[in-house]
């Protein structure tokens, strides 16, 4: 199939988004206003570009830092929810588990409740204009220690909000291993919250297990160097554990792969692995979730009814009920169909 019909096919097609950071998802020259907003004056072409420049992971965390910085009050938020609102509309997203990642704005002294407020109010309004459901997952970071992960957690347990289904841990992986949060994310599954960890990102198959047998994680956010441990692929298959895979974050971040086409996620497929695909940060990585299907068909031999199977996917690895997966999968068969039966050429 073409790119323009692939695209259009991929438009008319309800998904899901399961790893998305908000912060990530304003474009460029949205940033650029905010810049504007905190410093009097706009980047230069190239301040930005200087921004946007990363060789792995570590680099990637320090320009997410530096945007996270320019948000200076709480009202900034509704940056993110205005590119949220064109992001999910563009994408035909109708569903998203999201990450916020509350502590470096905390620490210059946001107030976490306004700040959630402001969010889930402006998602609750994508709703209403879009129909499209936006949850978050509070990232608790594993960049600032544990002390500062457990009060980010205790902020989510004290604030009950329903809009926050779990907490998340990410960061740098290779600085903050997993295993040193077990005693958060055990809380955390103790109080009914879901979790999730990006690991397997820039270390062995040694942190995802430390994600899985020690954090509890109910998926794992990247899970690229799965594909080096055949042991650890059998089991992921066999417990059907979902991966949070995002192709193009992983050649910006440099560790496990530098090209889209030696991308191992097709291998992880073939061999029963549970995958979902998503962008990670949009705007830092230059993709949407529909560049994203049309990468892995045209550049890592999926076909269009494994595109078909891995948007599901995204619903089933969801923290919705079996019900609403199965509508969401039927309204995705159905769209499915109906574009194909419009389009009896393609
Ligand atoms: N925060 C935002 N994107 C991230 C990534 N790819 N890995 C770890 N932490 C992140
Ligand atoms: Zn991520």
């Amino acid at each position: 199939m073409d790119k323009r019909d692939f695209y259009s096919l991929l438009k008319a097609v309800p998904k899901a988004e399961i790893h998305l950071h908000q912060e990530a998802v304003p474009e460029r020259k949205i940033i650029n206003k905010l810049y504007k907003k905190c410093s009097g004056r706009e980047m230069t072409e190239v301040e930005l570009n200087n921004l946007f420049s990363y060789s792995d992971l570590e680099g990637f965390l320090q320009s997410f830092m530096s945007v996270q910085r320019m948000f200076t009050e709480e009202k900034d938020l509704r940056f993110i929810i205005d590119a949220l609102d064109s992001y999910v509309h563009a994408n035909n997203i109708v569903y998203a588990e999201t990450f916020f990642a509350p502590t470096s704005l905390l620490k210059k002294g946001f107030d976490f409740t306004y700040s959630i407020n402001i969010l889930t109010a402006g998602f609750k309004k994508i709703k209403e204009k879009r129909g499209c459901t936006i949850k978050t997952i509070v990232d608790v970071s594993r960049s600032f220690g544990v002390e500062n992960a457990q009060h980010n957690l205790d902020l989510v347990l004290h604030e009950k909000n329903p809009e926050i289904i779990g907490i998340g841990l990410g960061g740098s992986e290779t600085f903050g291993p997993a295993r040193d949060f077990a005693s958060v994310f055990d809380n955390a599954k103790k109080a009914g919250l879901h979790t999730v960890v990006h690991a397997g990102e820039t270390e062995d198959s040694w942190s995802m297990k430390d994600a899985i047998n020690l954090l509890h994680a109910e998926r794992i956010g990247h899970g690229t160097s799965a594909a080096y441990d055949e042991d650890f692929i059998k089991e992921l298959a066999q417990r059907q554990l979902p991966l949070e895979v995002c192709p193009t974050s992983n050649i910006f971040t440099k560790k496990y792969v530098k090209e889209l086409k030696d991308h191992p996620v097709k291998q992880l497929f073939d061999k029963g692995v549970f995958i979902t695909i998503n962008t990670d940060d949009p705007s830092f990585f230059k993709v949407s979730l529909i560049d994203e299907y049309w990468n892995i068909y045209k550049l890592m031999g999926f076909s269009l009814e494994n595109i078909r199977t891995i948007i599901k996917n995204g619903f089933r690895a969801s923290f919705i009920s079996q019900e609403e997966k199965d509508a969401y999968c039927a309204k995705v068969d159905e769209a499915w169909n109906a574009w194909f039966e419009s389009h009896p050429k393609a």
